[in-house]
């Protein structure tokens, strides 16, 4: 049976983990190219811990079976144009084996009703442009496109 629950110190090695896989899963070839896995790992899991240490950034860990087959990373985070409130979804992942089972629908609703008792009424992700599980998950969610970062190699 699945359940979702609030992180705990003993999920951390889980999260910095699966950060990692999932950060180098979307890193781009072009970038996987002057990179490396641990490099991308790195920052992965800095990114995480300044999350988790944040005020009010959390994690939702989605569970079967007591095992964690899922998790969502949440936190505030302050428009930089308007200097309002809106809640960031940093990272969702599902174990392979358990997804098309809504169980990342269940982690981002989670995670939306976290941002609602903390008085947030605006949620943001980000998604790569070539991450098209992201993307469509995304749209399921209710999300849409806000803001499309545009590069070219110079
Ligand atoms: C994105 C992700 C979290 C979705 O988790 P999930 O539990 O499979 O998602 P859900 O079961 O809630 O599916 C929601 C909807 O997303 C869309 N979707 C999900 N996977 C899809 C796929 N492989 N192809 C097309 N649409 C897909 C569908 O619209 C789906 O609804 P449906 O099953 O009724 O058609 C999961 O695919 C994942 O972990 N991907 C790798 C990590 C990642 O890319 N994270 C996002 C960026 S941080």
């Amino acid at each position: 049976m699945l359940s979702i629950r609030s992180w705990h110190r003993s999920d951390l090695p889980y999260l910095l983990e699966m950060s990692a896989q999932l950060e180098w899963s979307v890193t781009p070839e072009s970038d996987r190219a002057r990179s490396s896995s641990e490099v991308v790992a790195r920052r992965a899991q800095t990114s995480v811990l300044e999350l988790l240490q944040a005020p009010s950034g959390t994690a939702f860990i989605a569970e079967s079976e007591g095992r964690p087959v899922g998790y969502i990373l949440a936190g505030p985070q302050c428009n930089e144009r308007t200097g309002e409130w809106h809640g960031y979804m940093a990272e969702i992942y599902v174990t392979p084996q358990f997804r098309r089972k809504k169980v990342g629908k269940a982690l981002v609703e989670t995670a939306e009703a976290y941002f609602r008792r903390l008085g947030l009424r605006k949620v943001r992700t980000w998604v790569h442009a070539h991450n098209p599980l992201g993307s469509a998950a995304s749209t399921e969610y209710g999300q849409r496109v806000h803001t499309v970062l545009l590069a070219k190699r110079l």
